[in-house]
């Protein structure tokens, strides 16, 4: 057989247990891409704390230059705890999501046969939608700052910026998503519309726009507080969610643990005309680092929507397969890290293994 396509991949180990999930999530890929063949052509970049505590460097603009030769970005995980929070995760992570105008954050919400939840009474029927998080703009764009530090006069802002394009495009993209899913059929726009009557009505009046478009599909809209009560309570109400960066930061660390936890809850960036990036939507963990506990598959799932997004659909098919038949059949005890009963790098090798043969 002829070698088939060459994919340019970006991986980012990153920090703390990054480089662990990391090695877990390549060893899958690999073993998808010999079996369905195609190249992954890997470029290794060690941005990170540990990177920053030696150079004081976060990410140089020469790299994202570099990153938009890339066909996509495989990421592990940023945070230090030696760096004061906000460096690196504004330095290196949002930099890259914002450089590449990565405006779809991507976060399937999918309990997996065979995994716990903490919600009582329900199972992979009913938790199987998608946050569709908006992830350019929001509180998320940094603009705001300090009058009168320090005094008792100090005042703060930060500035919460949603412009119509950038509100467009992230609706259109959720409602087509809905469209392909061809689940429920619907899109609910998750907002505070009752007090930030503002942006509220821009992200509502936007939708209801390009829903002329969309005539198959409904749209409902919801408020952000009681979404968090109905994500608990009737998860399968859900289809596509679309909300806004905070908001969907926010709302997908609960969606999370109702799948199982963070070690399953994998997510994109996606700039569906650019450079995606791939990702865990779980942090760097700094206490289990180099203990191999920790669960890669969120990894691996991340490392599936990047195939997926590649157009190797049937190769990031078979991962997942791969990845319901592990936590299905009983191999791995539990999600939480250290209770495994198997090794980060001994659960990549059994998913690899089952990607090749199932
Ligand atoms: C996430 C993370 C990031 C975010 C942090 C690390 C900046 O929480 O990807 O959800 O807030 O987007
Ligand atoms: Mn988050």
């Amino acid at each position: 057989m002829g070698k088939g396509k060459t994919y340019k991949v970006g991986v980012i180990p990153g920090d703390g247990v990054g480089p662990e999930i990391i090695s877990a999530g390549m060893e899958v890929l690999k073993a998808a891409a010999d079996r369905f063949n195609f190249q992954l052509d890997t470029v290794y970049y060690d941005f990170g704390g540990d990177r920053y505590l030696k150079t004081g460097e976060t990410l140089p603009d020469s790299a994202i230059e570099e990153f938009k030769k890339l066909d996509v970005i495989y990421l592990g995980a940023i945070g230090h705890p030696d760096v004061k929070p906000g460096i690196l995760e504004k330095g290196i992570l949002l930099k890259i999501r914002f450089e590449l105008d990565q405006y779809i954050n991507l976060r399937p919400v999918k309990l997996y046969p065979g995994v716990w939840t903490p919600l009582k009474d329900k199972g992979p029927e009913h938790i199987d939608y998608v946050v569709v998080r908006e992830n350019t703009e929001g509180a998320y764009c940094g603009i705001g700052g300090f009058f009168k530090k320090g005094t008792m006069d100090e005042i703060a802002t930060q500035l919460d910026i949603n412009t119509r394009k950038g509100v467009e495009r992230c609706v259109r993209y959720a409602f087509e998503l809905a469209r392909k899913r061809n689940k429920n059929k619907t899109l609910t726009c998750v907002d505070k519309a009752n007090v930030l009557t503002f942006s509220g009505d821009l992200w509502r009046r936007t939708c209801q726009e390009v829903q002329k478009e969309y005539a198959d599909i409904k749209l409902d809209f919801a408020f952000v507080d009681a979404t968090c009560m109905w994500m608990v309570k009737n998860p399968e109400w859900f289809d596509v969610i679309v909300t806004n960066n905070m908001f969907g930061d926010i709302i997908t660390d609960l969606a999370a643990i109702t799948q199982g936890g963070l070690g399953v809850a994998a997510g994109g960036n996606i700039n569906p005309e650019g450079v995606s990036m791939f990702e865990p939507i779980h942090g760097s963990a700094p206490k289990y680092t180099g203990k191999n506990v920790i669960c890669p598959i969120a990894t691996i799932a991340a490392g599936a929507m990047m195939l997926d997004t590649l157009g190797e659909t049937l190769a990031a098919e078979t991962i997942e397969k791969a990845i319901c038949k592990t936590l299905s059949e009983g191999y791995i005890k539990s999600l939480e890290a250290g209770k495994m009963g198997m090794g980060t790098a001994e659960v990549g090798a059994l998913i690899a293994g089952f990607v090749s043969s199932i």
